[in-house]
């Protein structure tokens, strides 16, 4: 421990002030020691020093509240208002920002009564690698102390959202670029991977409709889509406790950084993404493509980056996205000399990476019209299995048959009782069992798999109060932890409100 926090901790002891000392690794943003300490921004406690008229004063408050500058200005009796800039607020606390503590010997200090609200606060040591976290109470005991009204709750903030210490935070999102309707392909490639990370990882979800906007420029249509697809996600999701499931227009911070990063990223970077090649393919004139197109891995980089995560579960057609996205975070570091971008790691998992369609030789896709459902109607799912590609040299049902490209057994490898399908495999090879009694056997199978996901598809269908809660709660969370990543990002470039001889 330095000394700093020594001498810090020897006045608050001969003050009677009581607490107890967290150790953390070096975190900046007091969000981050809040997350890692397993604690929410409503148990964290600032200090903020001001200069008021002429004179520095603290001012302590709690993490999930705003400064009403009316009311500190009322309350204190004062005309002028700011904040203390780096150098004065280095000299007064000799501590670095991030770190301040609550007792600041010989400075006015004013209390924020919405602190008492709270038992325990965690509050800064004068050091970015300890944390105290003390009984509110015991800042009555802070010299000459006064408590007042200063601040109003800041909505957006997720007051005391605890998250367990050490997890590990993973992101995704899919496009509501087609109808919004999900198959088996992409639960198996996408959701489901989710569905188990969020069993024991920190998980961040969205539903990307500002990327939908590249093709989907009809405003009926791309309601509808995302509609739809918030809806076949929230059924397959179930159970949301470790999941922040939200909506990407809802979160500004997206097309913010979009544009910091357009100014860190080479035209030949781009050129090189196959979505944009794909569409020159098409016989597209390059004249011709929309410029969000081209930029697609730009806003996608900023979704990722945004929320630092470990990890990045896709499928492979997703793999170069979140290469370009590391290119990005390296060349945001370098140039602005700063270490706010973890490389972000894809996450494909070989078994699942390309779920072949019904046809038997193309991806499965809504477009090529090779899918199997997951909330259709039973008769539209049943027609599918029924047409899915099996053995075609097995013409008689008492031919043997090859399991090797057969579909229904690729797909029953997925879903099936493992000792059931391995039966049928033998039965099949020895021809001892017709193709349509293993196709329902797998349209059985996938309806038992998904009955809890389509019923929970029925009651959020009739409670869109439900879903709009669960995308405000969603979008209100991760603006908390954009806004941060965004906050690191201004004072890195520039783009803050603290110059070297004014402040605003
Ligand atoms: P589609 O190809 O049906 O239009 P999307 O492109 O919207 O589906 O993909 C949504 C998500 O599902 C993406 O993460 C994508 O990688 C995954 N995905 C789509 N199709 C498949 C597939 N056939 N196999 C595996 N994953 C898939
Ligand atoms: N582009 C992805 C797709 O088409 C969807 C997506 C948008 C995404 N933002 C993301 C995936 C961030 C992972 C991370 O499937």
């Amino acid at each position: 421990m330095d000394e700093t926090v020594k001498k810090y901790i020897e006045e608050l002891k001969q003050l009677g002030i009581d607490f107890k000392v967290l150790e953390h690794p070096q975190l900046i943003s007091v969000e981050k020691v809040q997350e890692y300490l397993g604690f929410g921004m409503s148990d964290a406690g600032a200090t903020l020093l001001m200069k008021a008229d002429d004179n520095f004063v603290a001012i302590i408050k709690r993490g999930d509240t705003k400064l009403d500058s009316e009311k500190v200005k009322k309350n204190l009796g004062v005309k002028n208002l700011r904040m203390a800039n780096e150098t004065e607020f280095a000299e007064i606390t000799g501590v670095p920002s991030g770190a301040a503590t609550v007792y600041l010997k010989n400075i006015p200090t004013y209390l924020d009564e919405k602190v008492l609200e709270k038992e325990y606060i965690n509050a800064g040591s004068g050091s970015l690698l300890v944390t105290l976290r003390f009984k509110s109470e015991d800042f009555k005991k802070i010299p000459g102390i006064k408590i007042v009204d200063l601040t109003k709750i800041e909505t957006g903030k997720i007051s005391g959202k605890k998250t367990i210490i050490g997890k590990k935070r993973i992101l995704s999102g899919i496009t509501p670029s087609g109808d919004g309707t999900l198959h088996i392909g992409n639960y198996l490639g996408a959701v489901k991977q989710f569905i188990d990370f969020a069993k024991t990882h920190d998980c961040f979800l969205m539903v990307a409709d500002l990327h939908a906007l590249t093709t989907v420029q009809d405003k009926a249509t791309l309601q509808k889509n995302t509609e739809n697809l918030i809806l076949n996600e929230l059924a397959l999701l179930g159970d949301l406790s470790n999941i922040t499931f939200f909506r990407q227009s809802d979160v500004p911070m997206h097309a913010e950084l979009t544009w910091i990063f357009n100014n860190v990223t080479p035209l030949g970077l781009l050129k090189r993404a196959h979505a944009y090649k794909d569409k020159l393919q098409k016989d597209v004139m390059e004249e011709e493509i929309n410029l969000g197109l081209f930029n697609y891995p730009i806003l996608m980089a900023s979704d990722i980056l945004l929320y630092k995560p470990d990890f990045v579960p896709v499928g492979r057609d997703q793999k170069q996205h979140i290469e370009i996205a590391r290119d990005i975070a390296e060349r945001f570091n370098k140039t602005f000399k700063s270490k706010i971008f973890p490389l972000p790691e894809a996450h494909i998992p070989e078994e699942v990476a390309v779920v072949m369609g019904t046809d038997g030789n193309r991806k499965m896709s809504k477009s090529l019209g090779n899918i199997i459902g997951i909330f259709d109607d039973s008769a539209v799912i049943k027609k599918q299995v029924m047409s899915t590609y099996t053995d075609p040299t097995r013409i008689h049902a008492d031919d043997p048959g090859h399991i090797e490209g057969n579909m229904v057994f690729t797909y029953l490898d997925f879903f099936g009782d493992k000792g059931k399908v391995a039966e049928y495999k033998e039965k099949y090879k020895q021809g001892k069992v017709p193709d349509v009694e293993v196709k329902n056997y797998l349209f059985e199978t996938l309806l038992k798999y998904f009955a809890p996901a389509r019923q929970l598809y029925r009651e959020l269908k009739s409670n869109p109060v439900k879903v709009k809660k669960i995308l405000k709660e969603g979008a209100e969370k991760a603006r908390e932890v954009a806004g941060s990543t965004m906050t690191e990002v201004r004072n890195a470039t520039g783009l803050t409100n603290s110059y070297s001889f004014f402040e605003y």
